[in-house]
């Protein structure tokens, strides 16, 4: 049997996690939540592993949850699933993951893409929250994220109407970090994977940590978070190593610790 997401090495340092429903235009079922929860939680424990991209296909992203396998469960087997804690996953990955976004990225697939740091996004994609045509609204994050992202007057639009919107006017938004030509897009979240895994990961983990936290907290606390990370980071060898190798006009090799 295929498996549901693929685990690929394009690079060193970098693992691409493919969504692989393409008959379902990459549908969340439960199999695939369970599955990229599973790879995200191995990612953040293996050391090698310094960058992620989480990608789909062509036709989409992922165009939602898997409304088949959702059309009639009640209220207790949608509570025991618990889909929501599969999610903290990807935010709570300790290691940059970009989203490589091409076709859709609808319901649950606009909310994967928007729970990951960095969304390239090809010029033909599709993003959109359309919860609310077939009787439900978000529930993985989208009313929250995307309002954080674009301002409550845009998100409102998008969550009431269940309109989609282009990978552009996502970009205008503040959605989407960059828009590339359709067959670049893959490509192009895998460069900057490799440019962030010979990054020294500590950095990364602690800006990452800092940028997430402090959206949640009052300007005071995100800024003394802020600047607790920067002092522990002095107690990594990479800052040795990035500073030193400044001052003597040399590429650093960052360890890892
Ligand atoms: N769940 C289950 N199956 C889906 C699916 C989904 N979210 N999206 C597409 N599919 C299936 C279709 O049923 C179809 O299957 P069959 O061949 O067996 O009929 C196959 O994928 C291809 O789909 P289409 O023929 O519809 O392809 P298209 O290119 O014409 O349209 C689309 C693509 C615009 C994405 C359209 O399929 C669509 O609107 N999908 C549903 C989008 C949606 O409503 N997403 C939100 C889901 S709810 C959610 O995400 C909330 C949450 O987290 C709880």
């Amino acid at each position: 049997m295929t498996e549901v997401v693929l685990l690929e090495r394009p690079a060193e340092g970098v693992v691409l996690l493919r969504i692989n429903r393409p008959e379902a235009r990459n549908a969340l079922n439960i199999e695939v939540r369970k599955l990229l929860a599973k790879h995200l939680a191995e990612i953040g424990e293996d050391t090698t592993t310094r960058a992620v991209v989480v990608t789909g296909n062509d036709k989409a992203f992922a165009a939602g949850a898997d409304i088949k396998e959702m059309a009639d469960v009640g209220t207790i087997e949608m509570l025991q699933r618990g889909v929501h804690k599969l999610w903290r996953t990807i935010a709570g990955c300790p290691k940059p993951v970009i989203a490589a976004v091409n076709g859709y990225a609808l319901g649950g697939g606009c909310e994967v893409a928007m729970t990951c740091d960095i969304i390239v996004a090809g010029e033909s994609a599709r993003f959109g929250q359309p919860e609310v045509k077939i009787g439900i609204m978000p529930g993985g994050g989208g009313t929250q994220r995307l309002t954080r992202a674009i301002g409550k007057y845009k998100a409102m639009k998008y969550v009431l109407t269940g309109d989609l919107f282009t990978a552009r006017e996502a970009f205008e938004m503040g959605l989407v970090s960059e828009v590339v030509p359709d067959p670049e897009v893959e490509g192009r979240a895998i460069d900057l994977a490799r440019q962030l895994a010979v990054l020294p990961p500590l950095a990364l983990q602690l800006a990452k940590e800092a940028v997430l936290a402090g959206m949640e907290a009052p300007l005071s606390t995100a800024l003394a978070l802020e600047t607790k990370s920067i002092q522990i980071l002095f107690s990594s060898q990479d800052q040795k190593e990035g500073m030193r190798a400044f001052i003597e006009k040399r590429k650093p090799k960052f360890i890892g610790h």
